[in-house]
């Protein structure tokens, strides 16, 4: 059956048409029975799968608990910007349809010469495949162009101009604002007011110190590192805001809103810094644009409010603590250095605030609730173990920009590793016991 998918012979994968995909019969898997006994798991039989043609796959372990996977046949079945991508011979393909963004159709609507191709890279946080059409000022074409620079994680759009290049294999750490299990994040545009007044700038966020003499390739790096940073914290400050509700709903003393309140400032203060790092480096005033809220609030239960603690507190904020202590060791541009030293200091407290929260909602929990936490942050370490050993197993140069903060990502992926084991799990491990 044509799946209206073609390789090419330099390897793209393109779409001749909207052809569509083959259909899947769920008595083609097998159900493993471990789904029904995993608490993790949220279905135990393909008849619990009722929002579509749907498969109940996963092993019911902690690192693969059991959730309903949804096919595709056309267009038509998926939402949005996204299209049916069918099971293709290609690696981590698949073998059901499924619905991956996409700004193109088919080849069709793409300028003359220019294909919709298929993107697959690892940005350090596992695969994702989108569809664009190709462009003219593309730097690459497949992930064999982007091979040997140990910094990228394949070939695709940027998200901003739409032109192909090797993208940074980086997965930013930090206080993530998760919604429906996605980090959201605003994407940026020229403005001045949230670019804090630092050495490089002025107080109207006019760029008045210029970076030392450096590559323009060099710049971009930096300011797109710089950037993605200041995005994260910006959308940390949402994430606090939740946790001041979500907090309120649980019945929280009032020492963790001022705590939680406090730490809603750092992150504007963060903001702020970063975006002026990336001005400065970029050589343009840049600061976020409109942050898209969804459904925010989301599931309110204890164990949801706290499964958030844990992926955004505990867990992100103690390693985005130890990432800026180690790239604090490594840099030297000044202003870099002082925003360095203040992430480092108020993410520490950020964590701490995250294990206290964590200690407080325990004290009233009952035996089967603890356990069900426990086994949610096994979950939670386990993943975040997984997505690190992926990228330290990457090795290669180190990168030349640990001057001004940016970590190789060999060494920012070991970190990860070796925070999650010599700090998360010991504290976690007190945790529980004293519960
Ligand atoms: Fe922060
Ligand atoms: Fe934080």
């Amino acid at each position: 059956m044509p799946s209206g998918f073609e390789a090419c012979d330099d390897g793209t994968i393109v779409r001749v048409d909207a052809a569509a995909c083959a259909p899947i019969d769920p008595s083609d898997y097998t159900v493993d029975p471990n789904c029904a006994e995993s608490e993790l798991s949220t279905c135990s039989s393909h008849e619990d799968c009722t929002e579509g043609v749907g498969i109940c796959t996963g092993s019911g372990s902690y690192e693969s608990p059991c959730a309903c996977r949804y096919s595709c046949e056309t267009d038509a079945d998926c939402s949005g910007n996204s299209i049916c991508m069918c099971a293709l011979d290609i690696e981590f393909g698949g073998s059901m349809g499924r619905c991956i963004p996409a700004d193109c159709s088919t080849n069709a609507d793409c300028e003359d010469g220019f294909a919709c191709a298929m993107a697959r890279f690892d940005a350090g946080c596992g695969m994702e495949y989108s569809m664009a059409c190709q462009t003219p000022q593309d730097s690459c074409v497949t992930n064999d162009d982007c091979v040997g620079d140990v910094e990228t994680g394949g070939c695709a759009p940027n998200d901003e101009t739409g032109v192909w290049e090797c993208i940074d294999y980086t997965c930013s750490i930090g206080r993530p604002f998760t919604v429906a299990g996605e980090i959201v994040a605003a994407s940026t545009k020229g403005r001045r007011d949230w670019v804090s007044a630092s050495a490089g700038v002025d107080a109207w966020g006019s760029i008045v110190a210029q970076v030392e003499p450096m590559s323009a390739a060099d710049r971009r790096a930096l300011r797109d590192y710089w950037l993605r940073n200041a995005t994260m914290e910006h959308a940390s400050v949402a994430s606090f805001a939740r946790f001041v509700m979500q907090l309120m709903h649980l019945g929280a003393p009032p020492s963790l809103l001022q705590s939680a309140t406090e730490a809603m400032q750092d992150e504007i203060d963060h903001a702020q810094r970063c975006f002026a790092l990336a001005s400065r480096y970029g050589g343009e005033s840049l600061g976020p644009d409109r942050l898209p809220l969804g459904d925010a609030l989301g599931d309110t239960s204890w164990l949801a409010i706290m499964e958030a603690v844990i992926v955004e507190a505990c867990i992100g904020e103690t390693l985005a603590a130890l990432e800026a202590g180690v790239a604090l060791e490594h840099a030297q541009d000044a202003e870099v250095r002082e925003t360095l030293a203040v992430i480092a200091r108020d993410e520490s407290r950020h964590a701490a605030l995250g294990w206290q929260t964590l200690r407080w909602a325990l004290s009233g929990a009952d035996g089967k609730t603890r356990a069900a936490l426990r086994a949610r942050f096994e979950a939670a370490v386990a993943r975040a173990r997984q997505d690190a050993l992926r990228g330290a197993s990457r090795t290669g140069a180190e990168s030349s920009l640990e001057a001004h903060g940016k970590l190789s990502s060999t060494r920012r992926c070991r970190l990860v590793v070796d925070g999650l084991e010599e700090v998360v799990a010991p504290v976690a491990a007190s945790l529980w016991q004293a519960a």
